[in-house]
């Protein structure tokens, strides 16, 4: 597997819309549109290869001078639960570090609670709902 940095606007960015599609909006029976798509054009994009195969995704956007927030991590579904999304995580952990930046935060979806926390971020307040399902914002210290 190679994890990599991959480039607004390329043949590897519309990859990602696709898998972040397929896993993350279609269920929830929502897509991206564009102007979403297009402001993701400042942020780290990040993906997991094997060969020519995307298997997941994250991407970082700055918050302030010393914080990332995490966003759009996603496995494919039959891959799940084999590493991809730790792998991921480690990934932009020593990007988001090399870049000076101190904090990782995000809007975590319940169901992925206990993976974030097996990576060592820990819920602040209370749950919320975004995009019609539960979340919890999580942290961690970098
Ligand atoms: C959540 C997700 C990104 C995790 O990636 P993954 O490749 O499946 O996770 P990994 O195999 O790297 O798991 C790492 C560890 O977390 C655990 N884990 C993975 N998903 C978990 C979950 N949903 N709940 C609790 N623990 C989980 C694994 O068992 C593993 O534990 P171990 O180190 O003790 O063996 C992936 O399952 C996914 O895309 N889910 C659907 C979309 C989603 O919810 N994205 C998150 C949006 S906030």
């Amino acid at each position: 597997m190679a994890l990599k940095i991959i480039d607004h606007g390329t043949p590897e960015y519309q990859q990602m819309i696709q898998l972040r599609e397929e896993i993350l909006r279609r269920p929830l029976g929502m897509q991206f549109d564009t102007e979403e798509l297009e402001s993701e054009r400042q942020n780290i994009l990040m993906a997991a290869y094997e060969e020519d195969q995307m298997l997941g995704c994250c991407m970082l956007v700055e918050e302030a001078p010393d914080t990332v927030r995490l966003r759009q991590m996603a496995v494919l579904d039959d891959l799940q639960g084999k590493g991809i999304g730790k792998a991921l995580m480690n990934f932009a952990e020593n990007i988001a570090r090399d870049r000076g930046y101190k904090k990782i935060t995000m809007h975590a979806r319940r169901n992925a609670q206990g993976f974030y926390e097996k990576m060592g971020y820990r819920k602040k307040g209370e749950e919320f709902h975004e995009i019609t399902i539960p979340h919890y914002v999580m942290e961690k210290q970098l």
